[in-house]
């Protein structure tokens, strides 16, 4: 079973002022977007770059998950610092992915022009930002998903296999 990370990254849902729906909704995408079997390994964090990195590179480099999603953390306020724990960590970053992920949110939202969400790799791993919002986490993921299995497949991790009736993924032909 592949391992995939998901962080949610909230002061709130850390100290139990309400319950974690970034995580759960992250968990819900993926289980119907993925036809290969995986398991969730789970992590909170409150906003705080140090607690937010030592989670990801634990994910990517101990937990060995090929695709690690945050929720979380990736708006202007002070406290929102998930963008800038991401770019620390990450070896590069792969601009498209949010520049997609805001555009489409776009349609919805306009404060979606908000998030500085991005993606990056680190090692073998593939991190992905989304919004805290609910909602905009079916919204982003269903939107770069169709990439994700060439991009994971590119950076030396596992085949992922999508239901087509949910994501169709796109690999070159004889990829
Ligand atoms: N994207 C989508 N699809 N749906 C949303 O409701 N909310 C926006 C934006 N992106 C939103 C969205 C808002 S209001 C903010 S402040 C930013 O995401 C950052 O949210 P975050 O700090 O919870 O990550």
């Amino acid at each position: 079973m592949i391992p995939v990370g998901v962080l949610t990254v909230s002061d709130r849902a850390f100290r139990g002022i309400y319950a974690d729906q970034g995580g759960p909704g992250i968990e819900a995408a993926l289980a119907r977007i993925l036809a290969t079997r995986w398991r969730p390994v789970r992590r909170l964090v409150p906003d705080e770059r140090p607690q937010i990195e030592a989670a990801l590179m634990d994910l990517a480099d101990r937990e060995a998950c090929p695709l690690i999603v945050t929720t979380g953390g990736t708006g202007p306020a002070p406290r929102d610092v998930t963008p800038e724990a991401t770019e620390a960590v990450c070896d590069r970053l792969l601009p498209g992915f949010g520049e997609l992920m805001r555009a489409v949110s776009l349609r919805a939202v306009p404060t979606a022009i908000l998030s500085r969400q991005l993606a990056g790799t680190r090692g073998r791993s593939l991190i992905v930002n989304l919004p805290g919002k609910p909602s905009a986490i079916a919204e982003c993921l269903d939107a770069v998903f169709p990439a994700i299995p060439y991009c994971i497949d590119l950076i030396g991790g596992p085949r992922l296999e999508t239901d087509p009736s949910a994501c169709v993924a796109f690999r070159p032909r004889g990829a």
